[in-house]
């Protein structure tokens, strides 16, 4: 039977408090420490806050219970044996990661600290961040013997992320301190011993009592560059297909077929090669950023992260140009919107590149009837509605009489509209779909005009003769 630790999680954002419910999930007595009040009384009220698949059966099941939600950071840290850190590291204007909500953290622990205690690094920050965390210990008069600064990088992504975190492909601890070591290990037992797969009311997922995820014990310096090395080389794949679709729209190519091909080699893998209008979210476009920055400044050309985030750019505006292309003038055009969150399946809009468009849009002079089934009252928040721009209830309330409808966010709903039924809400039969959500061949059969990313236009039979030439 594997212990029971006291945790402390302080954030209780997409990371923490997934982190939270989950560490109870495993059996460990959690505090969850946030500094906005209003947060944790939500919390422990019962609302989750976030759109997070699972998050409300782990948040009712332990609510109250194994998870208690405060402000109070120095009595969570006088109780618990480890104190994970996820708040925000945002980028700063110069592209570095903003470390001063870490550091706060750091100098409330060392203010209230009595015994031994692990702090953990969960949120992304970069190398020499342990140290700087260890520095300030210091500084605050907190002799080293007193706690160990681990890392402990955590790979969810959002949507899935309960699952990811309880069934992950592996779990890095970065500890320079056999004792800290130790501690994490234990925390982590009952998914490395297969313990929890055995439950019956265990979240389903690939991992499993005979193939238990592996736990990678590095260098704290190793384990800071691996979530970040991870993050930036994910977003570097996305760019790499994105930029080869480019190349199959000019070649007239078909890019699932070439993306198929190439995840078939087991060096390449089939995962991370959906071209699309681009990576966004919390983490893939400040954790490159943030690399970027770091080897910068310790005299490492790593230019490649920097055409990686041009594609990216890029691939917006050409997202915008194939409207155009479809559209002829943008000017005046009513557009039917589907999605504003940053992929499917969240509610997060944090860098979404759906978003970005939309405001392409709007300031070529378009309006927009936008529907998303979650991230909708977030946008309103940063782009109200005004008369060029409407928030819709559903699907073909976007479409309806709109001279063409964009796909931006691939939300399985999206991939299973009623096609017959979009065509007759449209006032033309054009979609332009920058997550290759349908099949070319089933929409011009539909009498749709289908314009992807990385695969040939698709006109229907009657328009073949009127397609736009290039
Ligand atoms: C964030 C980072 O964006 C990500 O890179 C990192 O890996 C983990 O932390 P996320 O959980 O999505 O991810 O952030 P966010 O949803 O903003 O949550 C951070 C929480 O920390 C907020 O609830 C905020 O109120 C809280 N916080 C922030 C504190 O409790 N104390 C602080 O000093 C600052
Ligand atoms: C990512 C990492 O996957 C995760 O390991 C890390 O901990 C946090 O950052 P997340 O941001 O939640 O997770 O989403 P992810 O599924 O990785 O997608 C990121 C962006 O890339 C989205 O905008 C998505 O639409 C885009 N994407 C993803 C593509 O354009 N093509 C792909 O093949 C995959």
């Amino acid at each position: 039977m594997s212990k029971s630790i006291s945790i402390a999680v302080v954030g209780s954002g997409y990371v923490g408090l997934v982190a939270a419910v989950c560490f109870a999930e495993m059996g460990h007595e959690v505090i969850c420490v946030d500094n906005d009040e209003r947060k944790v009384v939500a919390l422990q009220g019962g609302d989750t806050l976030i759109h997070e698949h699972y998050l409300p059966e782990l948040l009712s099941r332990y609510r109250n219970g194994r998870v208690r939600f405060t402000t109070d950071l120095a009595d969570a840290t006088r109780k618990c044996a480890a104190i994970f850190i996820a708040v925000g590291t945002p980028q700063s204007e110069t592209g570095d990661a903003d470390l001063s909500y870490v550091e706060a953290v750091a100098c409330e622990i060392a203010r209230s600290i009595d015994s031994y205690k692990v702090i953990v690094e969960k949120s992304t920050v970069p190398v020499y961040t342990n140290e700087w965390i260890s520095r300030a210990m210091e500084r605050n008069g907190v002799d080293h013997s007193l706690f160990d600064v681990v890392s402990n990088p955590e790979f969810l992504r959002e949507g899935t992320a309960v699952a990811d975190f309880l069934h992950p492909d592996r779990i890095v601890v970065g500890a320079d301190s056999e004792r800290a070591g130790a501690i994490l290990k234990d925390i982590y037992a009952p998914l490395t011993n297969g313990e929890y797969y055995q439950r019956a009311d265990g979240i389903p997922g690939f991992c499993s009592v005979s193939e238990p995820p592996p736990l990678l014990m590095t260098s704290t310096k190793s384990a800071e560059i691996i979530k970040h090395a991870s993050n930036a080389f994910l977003a570097m794949k996305i760019s790499f297909i994105n930029a080869v679709s480019n190349l199959c729209e000019a070649a007239n190519a078909n890019v699932e077929q070439v993306a198929k091909g190439m995840g078939l080699d087991t060096r390449i893998g089939p995962k991370f090669l959906r071209p699309g209008i681009g990576y966004g979210g919390s983490c893939f476009p400040k954790d490159v950023a943030a690399f970027r920055s770091v080897a910068d400044q310790m005299g490492v050309d790593f230019s490649l992260l920097s055409e990686v985030e041009k594609i990216n750019a890029q691939q917006k505006k050409r997202f915008v140009s194939k409207v155009r292309s479809a559209l002829w003038n943008l000017r005046g055009k009513k557009l039917g919107v589907l999605g504003l969150a940053f992929k499917g399946e969240t509610d997060d809009i944090r860098e979404s590149p759906a978003i970005e468009i939309v405001k392409m849009l709007l300031a070529e002079g378009c309006s927009i009837s936008a529907f998303d089934p979650a991230a909708a009252k977030r946008t309103e928040q940063i782009l109200p509605a005004s008369a060029t721009l409407r928030y819709v209830d559903e699907a073909y309330d976007a479409a309806a009489d709109a001279d063409a409808l964009l796909i931006l966010t691939d939300w399985p709903e999206f991939a299973e509209l009623d096609l017959k039924r979009l065509n007759q809400a449209l006032r033309y039969p054009i979609v332009i779909d920058g997550r290759n959500l349908y099949d070319p061949h089933a929409m011009t059969e539909h009498g749709f005009t289908y314009l992807s990313v990385g695969r040939p236009a698709a006109y229907p039979v009657r328009d073949l003769a009127s397609a736009p030439s290039r």
